[in-house]
């Protein structure tokens, strides 16, 4: 869109400046006349720019377009964003459905076994701990956003949480065996996770539903911070898990509200994730 707009502002000022020399009545009628145009090649151009080619002219498909909107979003150069572009919700629901994401996501476990196998010394005193985010971290919400454009409409916590409320959501295997993985060498599960209070006890059945028992924590939010960051209740929970002596090994998560600030683990793995951003 970029490329479309810098070629029709610099008519607009060169018109402006044949305006400000000379009100000729054909240069009146040149300015009308552009005028006219421009919604009609703004809209055919956007058309060009989305499918065809990026502003600078190199051709690309519409799944070069959105492969690289969802690598940027994984690298965290694309921040805050409220949907998925409409033109990649197409593409980001084959991707999560996708074996590349299993892929992904198995690679990024497969990662946190390496790193525990090769660089964490274990003291194995009930100290040792591991924090794992919940939702598209141990159970996967693809199930809601497939009803929902996978993302391509802005959220509504109410049909969200409607759906939680349920109990339904499936683990995500590869967490599943990390999760596992991690229990059989003893190191404490901790789950901080951003869904609230009420939603507690469905959360707990569903979790061991799937497989998952046997954490040593689970924190919620308190619906009395909920207008502080994601971001700021994680790091505050960590805080906190810090201050009873637990020495943090890793984070798994899929968003960097849930691995970023202070105090930081010393690593932390994070998910893919293009369906939403939660700051
Ligand atoms: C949000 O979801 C609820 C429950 O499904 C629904 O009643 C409400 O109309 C939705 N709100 C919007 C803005 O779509
Ligand atoms: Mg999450």
């Amino acid at each position: 869109m970029i490329g479309v707009v810098v070629p029709l502002n610099a008519i607009f000022s060169l018109h402006a400046v044949f305006v400000k020399k000379k009100m000729g009545k054909a240069l009146w009628w040149c300015l009308v006349f552009t005028c006219l145009l421009v919604p009609l090649a703004g809209a055919a151009a956007d058309w060009n720019i989305l499918k065809l080619q990026t502003h600078d002219g190199l051709k690309i498909s519409l799944k070069n377009y959105c492969e690289s909107w969802r690598m940027n979003v994984e690298l965290h150069n694309i921040r805050e964003f409220q949907v998925v572009p409409e033109e990649c919700i197409e593409y980001i629901g084959k991707y999560v459905t996708s074996t590349q994401y299993k892929v992904d996501s198995q690679r990024a476990t497969d990662e946190c076994l390496v790193y525990l196998s090769t660089s964490c010394n274990l003291k194995k005193d009930g100290l040792d701990a591991w924090i794992f985010d919940i939702d598209d971290t141990l159970l996967s919400t693809v199930p809601y956003y497939k009803n929902n454009q996978y993302g391509g409409r802005k959220l509504n916590v109410t049909s969200l949480e409607e759906w939680m409320k349920k109990g339904n959501a499936p683990a995500l295997d590869h967490s599943l065996k990390l999760y596992n993985e991690l229990k059989s060498r003893g190191v404490q599960i901790l789950l901080v996770t951003s869904r609230k209070e009420h939603l507690r006890s469905v959360t707990v059945d569903n979790l061991v539903k799937v497989g998952y028992y046997g954490w040593t924590k689970i924190v919620f939010r308190d619906p009395a911070n909920e207008l502080a960051s994601v971001q700021k209740y994680k790091s505050d929970a960590r805080k906190q898990i810090t201050n009873e002596g637990y020495r943090i090994w890793g984070i798994l998560g899929d968003q960097y509200s849930s691995i970023e600030g202070i105090p930081s683990p010393k690593r932390a793995f994070k998910l893919p994730n293009p369906m939403y951003y939660v700051a």
